[in-house]
Order: C-alpha cells, then structure tokens, then sequence
C-alpha cells in the first residue's frame, strides 16, 4: 500500500536519514523503535509531506513519487490520504474538541459542515468523548486531549495513521487510555505507523517492528522475531538483551 525507497533527508550538512526503505501493509500496525535522534520522527513526517526528503521514491496506492520533485498538488493528495497523530495533541487551544475535529474536514477537505460535525461526533465517540465535545482542550486531562488528537485521525478516514509517540507526554495511567484507543483501531485493521517508546505495546500490537539508529534501519521483523531474538548487536543493546 505505502512502499519507501531510498529515502535520505540532510538538515544543513547532517544527514539524518540515509537511504531508508520500507513496506507498510494495508491493514498492518508497524512499530518504528530506536534511540533518540535516530531519525523516527523526521522518517515519519517524511511520509506525509510534514517534511519535504531530499531523494527517494514514495508509492502509494495508484501514487508513484519522486520525491525529490514531487509537484505540490499531488503532495497534497498524497497527503490526504494520511492523518498524524502529535507527541504534544497539537490541538487549537481556542477551540473545543468537537471543533478540533471537525477544522480539518471542513477547511482542507471541504467537508460541509453538517457532514463535518457528523463525522467529528462518530470520532470522538470512538474514542470515548463524545460527552466532552464542547469542552476547551485546556479542561481535558493530557490523555482526553491525545484521544482527540487521535478523533481528530480517524474523522478524515485516511488510509493510514501515523502516531508519533502518541503516549511519551502522558503519565503511566493516561498513557493505557490512549494505548487501548489504539489498539482497538488495529483489531478493526486500521493501517498505523507507529513511532513509540512502549515496548510491550509495540510487542502486544505491531505485526512489525523496525529498529531505528543514526538514519538507517538497522533490523526489523515480526515483533516476535525483534524481541525475543534480535540479530543485530545494536538492536540487543537497545532491547538490553
Ligand atoms: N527541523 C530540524 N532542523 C535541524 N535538525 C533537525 C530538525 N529536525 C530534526 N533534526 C535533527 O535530526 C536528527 C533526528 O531527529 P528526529 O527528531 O527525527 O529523531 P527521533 O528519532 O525522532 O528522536 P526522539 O526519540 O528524541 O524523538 C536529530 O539529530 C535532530 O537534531
Ligand atoms: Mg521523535
């Protein structure tokens, strides 16, 4: 569904991903590891448009991209086939939730606003929220906020989620709220990357996982294979086994 080739991105003279290639399975939950500064994040907003890569290939669907001159219009339709999930919620703090959820539908979609607020209500009942739709994201604990950042995801329908480590701004209690949003959206075969520090979720959830380190995959597998039996020496002292 969603192939990388080759992918290299440099910010000034450092190149901080160096020639990155990777498959995500329609229907799949992959799990991006690794430790920081590797690279996780700006692989992720690489994949849709956040950030713009140097050079590499990016296939999606029917979509087949240079991405070293990619033309802004097909950025953009590329783009909306993807929704992001932020670290920080990055919600409008002068909006509430349901509008939160419904901007981006009505504003970069044009979705009408009936329909829009239809779709927002579906979402954050999906989430468990649909009682704090009119509440300011200021009066929402850090885990409700996240659980709109993820409403905000799935009321655009898009082909694949990415979460960039949707939980590591939470404490350990509101972390499992938002983890079980998440898993739920994989047991109904919602396509996820997914950039993240918890290891057992990532073992629990991900059909696979990739370790990260200094711009290249090192090693991935099966969460099984990643694990309980990782090849790479790198990858053993990651996982401290
Ligand atoms: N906008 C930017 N300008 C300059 N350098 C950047 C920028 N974004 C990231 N970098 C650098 O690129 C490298 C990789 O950063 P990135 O945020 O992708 O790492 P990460 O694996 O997500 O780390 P973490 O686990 O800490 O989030 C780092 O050295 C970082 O300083
Ligand atoms: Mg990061």
């Amino acid at each position: 569904m969603l192939k990388l080739t080759n992918v290299h991105k440099s910010f000034d003279k450092t190149e901080v991903l160096k020639g990155i290639s990777l498959n995500v399975e329609k229907g799949s939950v992959t799990a991006i590891i690794g430790p920081s500064g590797a690279g996780k994040t700006t692989l992720l907003r690489c994949m849709n448009f956040l950030e713009k890569a140097d050079s590499g290939t990016l296939d999606f669907d029917e979509f087949h991209l240079d991405l070293e001159k990619v033309s802004k219009k097909t950025m953009l339709e590329v783009r909306r086939k993807t929704a992001f999930v932020f670290q920080n919620y990055n919600l409008f703090a002068n909006m509430p939730a349901l509008q939160n959820v419904m901007e981006g539908l009505v504003t970069a979609r044009k979705v009408s606003k009936a329909e829009a607020k239809d779709r927002a209500l579906k979402a954050l009942e999906k989430v468990g929220l649909k009682d704090k739709a009119d509440f300011y994201p200021s009066s929402l604990s850090g885990g409700q906020q996240q659980r709109v950042g993820i409403a905000r995801a799935i009321a655009v329908n898009p082909e694949v989620i990415l979460f960039d480590e949707p939980t590591s701004a939470l404490d350990p209690e509101l972390t499992g709220e938002v983890l079980s949003v998440i898993k739920e959206l994989a047991a109904e075969g919602t396509t996820m990357v997914i950039v993240t520090h918890e290891m057992s979720f990532a073992r629990d959830t991900a059909d696979k996982v990739i370790f990260m380190d200094k711009g290249v995959i090192v090693e991935e597998g099966s969460a099984a294979e990643l694990f309980t039996n990782p090849k790479n020496a790198r990858t053993r002292q990651f996982l401290k086994i």
